[in-house]
């Protein structure tokens, strides 16, 4: 087990958001996390980056409990995070963007990543590579964030919502990129709304609505699911 997520509680101020969120990525997995608008899925992100800690329950990376301490060190052990505003440095060029997210990684054993090997898995940023940053298209943009977090070397990546806003010719795209990267051994959990774009692609699934995991299971359990589909997800 990569990442274990135990029993969760995570509050804004007095607010309580997430109830006893639990999840857990194998290696070499793609995992997603569903739900509708405001269900939880930033939260829990952030909540296992350390970024808005959870007041209860546990977050292991390799069965090291690393609850409570600072999202650098998480980063360090292993664990990269695409956040959902895509930030890159506009005023850098896609190659500086890239080089910029050289770091070193606790767990990671195996190849480091090369910004050539970025441009095999992500061609277009190959041809855009001495663009500047601010002049992407926002997939361009995500595919050069998720390059960026890559060059550090994790062993996890976390993406938030991946494909929001993208035209659906670019999420199908996407969708093949996330495969490769998943053919190569890197290990995904990624939150989305866009169902059918997860369905396509992972291998198991969460469902969170109201701060609540409501189903987990496999991809074919989940498509035969009418009720979660209906009850939390509007399809
Ligand atoms: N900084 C904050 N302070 C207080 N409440 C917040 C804060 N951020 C989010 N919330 C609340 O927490 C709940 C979960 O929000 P969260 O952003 O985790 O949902 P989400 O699933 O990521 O939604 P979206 O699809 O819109 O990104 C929502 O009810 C939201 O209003
Ligand atoms: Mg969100």
């Amino acid at each position: 087990m990569i990442l274990e997520v135990d029993n969760m509680n995570t509050f804004y101020g007095t607010s309580h958001i997430l109830f006893d969120v639990s999840l857990q990525v194998s290696r070499g997995e793609l995992v997603c996390l569903l739900g509708r608008n405001g269900a939880g899925k930033t939260t829990t992100m952030r909540s296992i980056m350390g970024l808005t800690p959870p007041k209860t329950g546990a977050v292991k990376f390799y069965g090291e409990n690393v609850t409570g301490m600072p999202p650098y060190a998480i980063a360090q052990k292993g664990m990269g995070y695409v956040p959902d505003n895509r930030l890159i440095f506009p005023d850098l060029t896609v190659r500086e963007n890239l080089r910029i997210g050289i770091k070193k990684s606790e767990h990671f054993n195996g190849e480091p990543w090369t910004i050539e090997k970025i441009f095999e898995i992500f061609p277009k940023l190959k041809i855009l590579e001495k663009h500047f940053g601010g002049y992407l298209s926002g997939g361009e943009q995500q595919m050069l964030t998720i390059g960026r977090t890559l060059m550090g070397n994790p062993d996890l990546i976390i993406l938030d919502e991946p494909v929001e806003g993208l035209a659906p010719l670019v999420v199908k795209d996407f969708a093949e990129r996330l495969l490769k990267l998943k053919e190569i051994g890197v290990t995904i959990l990624f939150s989305e709304q866009n169902v059918k774009f997860s369905l396509s692609i992972a291998d198991r699934a969460y469902v969170i609505d109201k701060g609540r995991i409501r189903y987990h299971g496999t991809i074919e359990e989940l498509r035969k699911n009418e009720d979660v589909k209906r009850n939390y997800l509007m399809i």
